[in-house]
Order: structure tokens, then sequence, then C-alpha cells
């Protein structure tokens, strides 16, 4: 395949399988973001922009993994519940790979470009008339009787995949500011990447090739009104209190049962990283800073931003660290969010004469 060696396959020494099915995932850019540094105040900060994977989010990493394990083992169909992005890659990987895909949606509660991946690809769509979290118990009940592999996160070849953001994030940063980050802001739902994360660096420890000291500290963002692994770390719980209800404009990460959470908990601790609750409202107004510096992201992925912001003002971040903000998603994956939070059109006649007069 043309693509071994790059990207996520980069890093097969690392992973499971030796190549994948691959529509050219990772080697996603490390942008430096001035203005927010600036604001901030922090020494150095980037963003890694997971957007920037084939279906533009960082989903890809981990179903090129977990796909090429599914079609080895000869399963008959590919399924997962998803808030949208977990279900624009597996319809895209299941459609690459020639599986037939079935995907768990909550009813009313995805952004419109997610669901459009999810159907251009060919993906069979359920939508549940109840949260992600009623999903994920629904199919993992179906890949309990054999009617399906599941390919959340919790397919521990999927979160193989997703350590490679770890991996680029240190060579990037090194090379970019001469040192690893100190810290690396990542939002959270299911809590698949915290754990993956921290899964690769725990690798690099035993291996020799990493400090205990150069391990960043791992620090999520949640947004308040589904933040139950927030209130787990604050209240110093091992385990997480399940939110039946949830809401957030972030719907990629409007979970109230991270599954993820009894790997990534201790991931945050022993890194000496936290967790952070942010507002919708903050999220919006990281989503446009990110905006205008270019960086188009979805709003789960600004919750980054948001909660480095929150966690400047209480002191908890300080100003000569190392900072690597992790956006998620696409802009594009949450057009009806984008659009909410920029500009309107403004209405103008046919004729210059008109356009003229309507700019003065
Ligand atoms: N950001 C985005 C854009 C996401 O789509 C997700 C998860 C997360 C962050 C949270 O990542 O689960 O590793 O903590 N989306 C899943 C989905 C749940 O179905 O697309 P996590």
């Amino acid at each position: 395949d043309d693509f071994e060696g790059r990207g996520v396959w980069r890093y097969d020494d690392a992973l499971p399988v030796e190549m994948g099915v691959t529509i050219q995932e990772g080697d996603t850019p490390l942008y430096s973001v001035p203005d927010l540094e600036e604001e901030t105040g922090v020494e150095h900060l980037h963003v890694k922009h997971e957007g920037m994977n084939p279906t533009g989010s960082f989903k890809d990493r981990g179903m090129t993994v977990g796909v090429q394990v599914a079609s080895e083992l000869g399963v008959d169909r590919l399924a997962c519940a998803s808030t949208g992005n977990t279900s624009a890659a597996l319809a895209a990987y299941g459609a690459r790979s020639e599986l037939e895909t079935l995907v768990l949606l909550p009813a009313g509660k995805v952004a419109a470009g997610k669901v459009a991946q999810a159907s251009l690809h060919g993906a069979r769509i359920l939508e549940v008339d109840g949260n992600f979290d009623t999903c994920l118990d629904i199919v993992q009940d179906l890949a309990g009787m054999g009617e399906a592999y599941l390919l959340n996160s919790l397919n521990p070849f999927r979160l193989e995949g997703q350590k490679t953001i770890g991996l680029e994030i240190l060579e990037q940063c090194k090379s970019r500011t001469g040192e690893f980050p100190d810290r690396i802001v990542l939002p959270v739902g299911n809590a698949g990447n915290t754990s993956a994360l921290y899964k690769a660096f725990r690798e690099l420890v035993q291996a020799g090739e990493l400090d205990e000291t150069e391990v960043p500290k791992l620090t999520g963002v949640q947004a308040e009104g589904a933040a139950p692994m927030v209130e787990a770390i604050e209240e110093g719980n091992d385990e997480i209190h399940r939110w039946d209800d949830v809401e957030t404009r972030a719907t990629a990460i409007r979970i109230g049962n991270p599954v993820n959470a009894p790997k990534a908990i201790p991931g945050i601790r022993e890194t000496d990283g936290t967790a952070v609750a942010v507002s919708d409202e903050r999220i919006t107004d990281a989503q446009r800073s990110l905006a205008e510096e270019g960086v188009g992201v979805e709003p789960a992925s600004a919750a980054s931003i948001a909660g480095l912001r929150k966690l400047r003002d209480r002191g908890v971040v300080d100003a000569d660290e190392n900072v690597v903000c992790l956006t998620t998603g696409h802009l594009l994956k949450d057009p009806d969010a984008a659009a909410a939070a920029g500009a309107d059109p403004e209405p103008v006649p046919g004729d210059t004469e008109g356009v003229l007069e309507h700019l003065d």
C-alpha cells in the first residue's frame, strides 16, 4: 500500500497490525496560535488539529486499525453508537473495506455534517429515541449477541490507533519548541483519547524513550451540562456516577457515562493533570477565537481552549508552561453551530451600485 510508513502508519511498531484499511489518516497539523498564546499568557501554545483527518475527526486514527482487525477476523457487520464523528469514520472505513455498517445515533442530537457523512458512505443509520449512552447500551447488547462487531472506543484496537495522536504531538512539539509539552488539554466525551494518550506515554516510559518527568499533564475538558468525569475527579472518586440528563451545544461530547473513565481517571491523576467543565457560552467564544486565527473547529473541539482559559484564570496552568490543545473535529461537522457563532450574511441588491451603497 502506498501509505505504508506514513501518517498513523509511521508508528506501526506501536500498533497491533502492520498496516490498516487506510484513507491516509494522521500526520495532522500542529498550528501556532499567536493571539491565543498572547491572551492566555502561556509561554508556548499550539493547537493539534485532528479535524484535518480524512473524515474530519481523530476517529480515523482508530478506525484504520479497528476496521483492519475486523476484516481480518472476517466479521459480517460493523456497528457503533455515536454522537456523530465515530459514525462518520466507521461509515467511511466500512465502505473502504466493503463491510456492512450499522450506526446508532441519538435522534435529533447529531450535527448535520456527521449524519450526511454516515449516510453518503452507505451506513445503515438507526435514529434512537434516547441519548448516546442509551445507544451504546444497545449496541453493546447487539455485539454481545453476535449481531455486530463493536467499533466504539471500548474496542481496544481503536484506542491503539488513537495513541498516535500523542506520539505525533511529542514529535511535532519538540521540533517546533525544542521541548515536549508540559500539558495536553483535550475535550472529553467517552474518555477514549485520554486513555489512549496515557497508554502511549506509559509505553514510551517503559521502553526508556521518555522520562517519567516528561509525560505531559493530561487535562480533560467537559461541557458543564455533561461533566460526570469532572465530577468524579473533583470528588476524588475512581468511579463515574452516570448522568442521565445531559445537554450541551457541543453535541459530540454530550455523554453522561464515559465508558473509558476507569482507564482515563488514573491517567489524569498520575500525570498530575486535572479536569474542568466549561459553559456552552465559553465554548462558542473559544470556537470564535480559533476561527479568528484561521483554525476552524466544531464546538466540542473548542472546549479545549475554553478549558485552558478557565484553568489559567484559576491559576492552575502556569505561565511558563508549554501547552498543546487538541481540537478533535472540523468546523464543517456542525455547520449550524458555526453559522450561529459567526456573522450573518447581509442581503444586498443584484447590482454594483446597490452593493456599494450597502457597504457605506
Ligand atoms: N471531540 C469530538 C469532536 C468527538 O467527536 C468526541 C467523541 C470527543 C471529542 C470525545 O472524545 O470520547 O475520546 O473522550 N465522539 C464520539 C462519537 C463519542 O461518537 O463520535 P473521547
